[in-house]
């Protein structure tokens, strides 16, 4: 299956998905990374990963429509299976999101459905949660939400501040996200309704 992943800044998740997808020998392999930032350290990663990388400006498209139809151009043009959002800062229009339904995951730094949207790990600290992660699910027509295939939990600490908990958080994205898009790859997932069904693995 071909795969592209979507970013906007860092990359570590799409680094995590590059070396898990060549280590672990998965039936796909990453066709594109496309960033909407032309400086993002994240692409500049992706090209040391020797993937194929492209920009999709957003700041040359006058709308959403514009910026979306550019994208949409771009992901066919490599024909993927699946679209991977990983850090990919831009909310889609409805036709986006229509386009690739049941083909796009995105990863959200919260337990969903707590804290969809930005600053989720000082939301989290102030609402006194004791525990906190992350959730993988497939891109629905709301912000931050969508059938959930997987989460992970981290414990919140008393010590903790909103660096060391973003930091754990993002250790265990690098352990959930390559398992979640694994699944995927290996035809193992049934939506039904808002669950998503894990099929065994064969054999
Ligand atoms: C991750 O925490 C992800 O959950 C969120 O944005 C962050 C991206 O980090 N959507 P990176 O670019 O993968 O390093």
């Amino acid at each position: 299956k071909k795969i592209v992943v979507l970013i906007s800044g860092r990359g570590s998740n799409m680094v995590a998905l590059a070396r898990a997808c060549a280590a672990e020998g998965w039936p796909a392999r990453i066709v594109g990374v496309i960033g909407n930032r032309p400086g993002a350290e994240g692409l500049a990663r992706a090209a040391e990963q020797g993937l194929p990388v492209r920009v999709v400006d957003h700041r040359e498209h006058a709308d959403r429509e514009s910026f979306d139809a550019a994208l949409a151009a771009e992901i066919d043009a490599l024909a993927p299976d699946l679209v991977v959002l990983a850090g990919f800062m831009r909310i889609l229009t409805d036709g986006f999101v229509r386009r690739y339904a049941g083909r796009m995951l995105n990863i959200h730094p919260s337990l969903l459905p707590a804290f969809p949207g930005l600053a989720t790990h000082r939301r989290a600290l102030a609402a006194g949660v004791r525990v906190h992660g992350s959730t993988v699910h497939f891109v629905g027509a709301e912000l931050d939400d969508g059938p959930i295939l997987a989460q992970s939990v981290v414990e919140v600490r008393d010590d903790d501040t909103e660096q060391t908990l973003e930091a754990r958080v993002l250790e265990a994205e690098h352990r959930l996200y390559p398992l979640a898009v694994r699944w995927f790859v290996e035809d193992r997932l049934r939506v039904e309704g808002r669950r998503v069904r894990l099929l065994p693995r064969p054999g």
